[in-house]
């Protein structure tokens, strides 16, 4: 059976909540996010989507089970840390919309699910109107870090043929506990843009 794209919005979310934290702690345990992940610190992360009406969940699924998730909300529904970058450099929060993660389980990856996440979220965006930038952040680790596999691709040219521009100047701090360590340490979070043709 082939895979289906779903999309879910605000309060219809909550029912995927756990299979978004189950890929979360799964895809992103392996580098570049290291992420050693548990169902406390999902469940507060997810808090911020399930409050706003306008989040969005585009979830891939394979007879049932859902196999891969992207979500969105609008950057005006984020918490302060992810607000504040944008609102320094004289961004209005309200104009863009954030995408928080695209995750999918490696075998269903390279038949163009995570082309179609891209364009879900970007058509909801323009759907609801008055966004005039789209972006997302991703985390910076060193080149010579020690978990780094030697085949590693990044995903920066797949971003920039979807559109996007890294932008060095809009950072965040994300916190979470890295695979093998006892506590959880600061990561440094690159956002990413795309101006959409409104
Ligand atoms: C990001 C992620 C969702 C991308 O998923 P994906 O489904 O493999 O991506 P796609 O197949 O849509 O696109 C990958 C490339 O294959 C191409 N492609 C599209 N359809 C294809 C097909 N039928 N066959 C082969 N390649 C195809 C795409 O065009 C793209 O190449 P391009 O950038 O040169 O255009 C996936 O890599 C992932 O889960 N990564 C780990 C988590 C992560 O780092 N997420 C991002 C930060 S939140």
């Amino acid at each position: 059976m082939a895979v289906v794209l779903k999309r879910f919005i605000g309060a219809d979310i909550n029912d995927y909540v756990s299979d978004l934290a189950r890929l979360r702690m799964d895809v992103f345990r392996s580098f570049p996010y290291l992420y050693d992940g548990d169902m406390g610190y999902e469940a507060e992360y997810i808090q911020t989507y399930s409050q706003s009406p306008r989040s969005l969940f585009v979830l891939a699924i394979d007879a049932g089970r859902v196999v891969g998730a992207a979500t969105g909300i609008p950057m005006a529904d984020e918490t302060e840390a992810f607000r504040k970058p944008f609102v320094e450099r004289g961004y209005d929060p309200d104009s863009i919309f954030y995408f928080g993660e695209s995750v999918l389980l490696p075998e269903y990856r390279g038949q163009g699910i995570g082309v179609a996440f891209f364009e879900q979220r970007e058509g909801y965006a323009d759907e609801l109107g008055g966004f005039t930038h789209c972006c997302f952040c991703a985390v910076e680790r060193p080149l010579n870090h020690p978990l780094r596999p030697a085949d590693y691709q990044a995903l920066d040219d797949f971003w920039r043929h979807r559109g996007y521009e890294k932008k060095p100047e809009l950072t965040t701090e994300y916190r979470w506990k890295d695979v093998g360590q006892s506590s959880e340490t600061a990561k440094t979070m690159t956002f990413w843009m795309k101006k959409l043709n409104t």
